[in-house]
């Protein structure tokens, strides 16, 4: 879906990020879309906007759409389910089997319908996904979701070691040129979703995968997603793997499959990033997407997002799906704050805990970025909204604005959102 060309405007109360510590916030304002993109907000709506297309949302919360930085779509089927196991047996005894069942494109169509309406009125607006090393399911999979109007980069996953009988490519040449096949047979098919190239991690992809990964990521010029530093067994792993690196990260790098400008790079988890697996980082531009609900269901930790916030490098939140059982990122907000007030009071209390504001903002902003000018409503950024109705959530006093947002991040699943806009267009 291309930019809606209306000019229109939204009324309601307001809130934004301008920058990871600050939230405006305003009462009663009118939000001004053109061309799909947002001129600004207003307490009154500006003379040369009269006679505009004009929705009242009477006094709704109106605030930017969520751009959820890393998760599994085949996943979804099993969320809330088998919770007690740490990563690696997890990996093995749940997840790789449940994703073998996507060989079978019925199931995958069952699966993959159900995900894809659930994800359209979720607060996300723009996401991140992982498919499965199948090809034909992962072409399913972007077909509904082109359909749900949503902007996602979807990614095939490789891997040819470490899988089970059911889940492997059977050699790095077939996983290449499946990952080509796939490539051919969507580029340029769709409005909304773009391929982006997904080496599983990697334990998952031998060093011949990841040369040939490169070469294919140079000629289509991709985007990439992977993990890192989410465990300390997988890091153990790794290590034994790649013992010519001195870091996670450098398993990547070696490929040139670790950011840069060619290489816009997302990570999900980084929670036990060394000092050069971030300096590394925040040099090529890495985005960490942190999944706060995933790091406490398979006890992997809790990163140090007050540290990435304050060396500047790219965060944004994840919900990775099925690690993390809720697809809200609402929820992904509280639970980024949560988890870093354990943090600091259990772990390290030289890291202060994140704020609302810093929470909200890599939700909106700070993952937005990877999609462009996106995540807040400051002039030319992409006119992503969501508008949210607490109407339902009774309360007897006053509450400003950022009250109220506060009240419906911690309070509220999804059913609140009772509209939203992606590049001005309505999605529902
Ligand atoms: N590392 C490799 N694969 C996965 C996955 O599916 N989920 C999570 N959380 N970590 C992974
Ligand atoms: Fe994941």
């Amino acid at each position: 879906m291309t930019r809606n060309p209306a000019t229109f405007a939204l009324r309601g109360a307001v809130c934004f990020s301008t920058d990871p510590q600050h939230l405006t916030c305003l009462e009663d304002a009118y939000l001004v879309c053109q061309n799909g993109l947002t001129v600004g907000v207003y307490p009154q709506l500006p003379e040369q906007f009269r006679g505009i297309p004009c929705e009242d949302f009477n006094n709704c919360l109106i605030v930017p759409g969520m751009n959820d930085l890393h998760l599994h779509a085949p996943q979804y089927a099993f969320h809330g389910m088998y919770m007690d196991l740490e990563l690696l047996e997890w990996l093995n005894t749940v997840t790789f089997p449940e994703e073998a069942r996507y060989a079978d494109l019925n199931y995958a169509e069952k699966a993959y319908s159900i995900f894809t309406d659930d994800i359209k009125h979720s607060a996300t607006t723009r996401a991140s996904i992982f498919g499965t090393l199948h090809v034909d399911a992962t072409e399913l999979l972007m077909d509904l979701m082109e359909k749900t109007g949503l902007k996602t980069f979807i990614g095939k996953v490789n891997m040819d070691r470490n899988g089970s009988l059911a889940l492997q490519e059977a050699s790095a040449v077939v996983s290449a040129k499946d990952t080509v096949r796939w490539l051919e047979e969507t580029t340029g098919k769709y409005e909304n979703v773009k391929p982006i190239l997904t080496p599983r991690f990697t334990p998952s992809c031998s060093d011949e995968l990841m040369t040939r990964l490169a070469e294919i990521q140079r000629t289509y010029r991709l985007p990439v997603q992977s993990h890192l530093s989410e465990n300390q067994g997988e890091i153990a792993w790794v290590k034994e793997l790649c013992q010519g690196t001195s870091f996670y990260g450098e398993a990547y790098d070696q490929f040139g499959l670790f950011g840069g400008e060619q290489c816009p790079t997302i990570m999900a988890h980084c929670v036990y990033s060394s000092d050069a697996e971030l300096s590394l980082m925040k040099e090529r531009g890495v985005f960490i997407a942190h999944c706060p609900q995933s790091n406490t269901n398979l006890s992997s930790g809790i990163a140090p997002t007050r540290r990435y916030i304050e060396e500047g490098l790219h965060i944004g939140l994840g919900t990775d799906i099925a690690g993390g059982h809720s697809l809200s990122m609402l929820r992904a907000i509280a639970d980024a704050i949560q988890v870093s007030k354990l943090r600091w009071r259990l772990v390290d209390d030289s890291l202060k805990p994140l704020s609302l504001e810093e929470a909200f903002y890599m939700a909106t902003m700070g993952g937005g970025a990877f999609f462009g000018k996106v995540g807040t409503f400051a002039e030319g950024y992409e006119f992503d909204a969501l508008i949210l109705d607490d109407s339902k959530l009774r309360h007897p006093q006053p509450l400003t604005a950022r009250e109220r947002l506060e009240r419906l991040i911690y309070l509220s699943d999804d059913s609140c959102i009772t509209g939203k806009y992606i590049s001005g267009n309505k999605i529902f």
